[in-house]
């Protein structure tokens, strides 16, 4: 069976996504900050002794991705599923689109954004890339949102975010176009929906597991041709 590497398994969408994974029947490396503190993923690996393996990984910590994937030399990883991500300091959940309002921007909370949404995923495909490209399946995913879309930007606010997700789509579009050349692998952007997570909050419109479930079809589905789009957990498209 196929190998996923999933970054921010502790909870939200990436717990979900390990989940499916391993219910589905793939290895999977689960990556989160402090595996030891979420006890479902816990849970999870137990469950699936062997199969989902846990793993330290704070992915704003450069030299841990690299040590990390020293580590897993000669490993083949089919799917890097980019999931772990941040909205900052304030709360969506419950200031929304307030929270990161004009004339309030924190400086170092962008730099934090920044570092975990955009240089994450950057980071991580650079130091997996020899994984990814020794599998079958060859595919990176980064998950993005549809408030990075600057086409449908019609209410403005969440400047920080916003900038981070815009910025996660322009190098995901790039990172399909060189991949595919250099190494045969597809890449893309991936909005899971506003989905019932910590950072998506109580009031949105759908839960975890409809979310992941749509996005493992969507992954499954991906290839050379559509890789590089802003695709949706329900296999619509959004503009960039
Ligand atoms: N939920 C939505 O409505 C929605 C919509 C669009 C896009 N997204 C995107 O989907 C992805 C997952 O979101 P979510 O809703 O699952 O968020 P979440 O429930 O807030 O979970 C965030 C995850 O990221 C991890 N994380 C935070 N900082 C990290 C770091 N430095 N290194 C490694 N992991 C770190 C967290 O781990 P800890 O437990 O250690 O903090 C946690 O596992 C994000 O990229 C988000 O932008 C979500």
């Amino acid at each position: 069976m196929p190998t996923i590497l999933i970054t921010g398994t502790s909870r939200g969408l990436g717990l979900e996504c390990a989940r499916q994974y391993a219910e589905a029947g793939w290895t999977v490396l689960a990556c989160a900050r402090n595996p030891a503190a979420s006890p479902p993923l816990q849970a999870l690996a137990s469950t699936h002794s062997g199969r989902v393996k846990t793993l330290s990984l704070d992915v704003e910590d450069h030299a841990a991705i690299d040590r990390l994937a020293r580590e897993l030399d000669g490993t083949a990883i089919d799917v890097l599923l980019n999931s772990a991500g941040t909205m900052g300091n304030g709360s969506f959940a419950k200031d929304g689109l307030a929270f990161g309002s004009f004339g309030r921007s924190d400086y170092e909370d962008w730099e934090t954004i920044f570092r975990l949404n955009v240089f994450g995923p950057m980071k991580m495909a650079e130091a997996f890339i020899g994984h990814v490209a020794r599998s079958n399946q060859k595919k990176i995913v980064t998950l993005t949102s549809m408030l990075g879309s600057v086409g449908i930007n019609r209410i403005g606010g969440l400047y920080a975010y916003r900038a981070s997700k815009a910025a996660v789509n322009a190098m995901m579009k790039s990172m399909a176009i060189d991949l595919a050349k250099s190494h045969g692998i597809a890449a893309t952007a991936l909005h899971p929906g506003w989905v019932r997570t910590d950072l998506g909050g109580p009031q949105a419109d759908i839960d975890s597991e409809t979310s992941v479930a749509g996005m493992l079809k969507v992954i499954d589905a991906l290839t050379l041709e559509t890789a590089g789009r802003f695709w949706v957990y329900d296999g619509s498209e959004l503009p960039w």
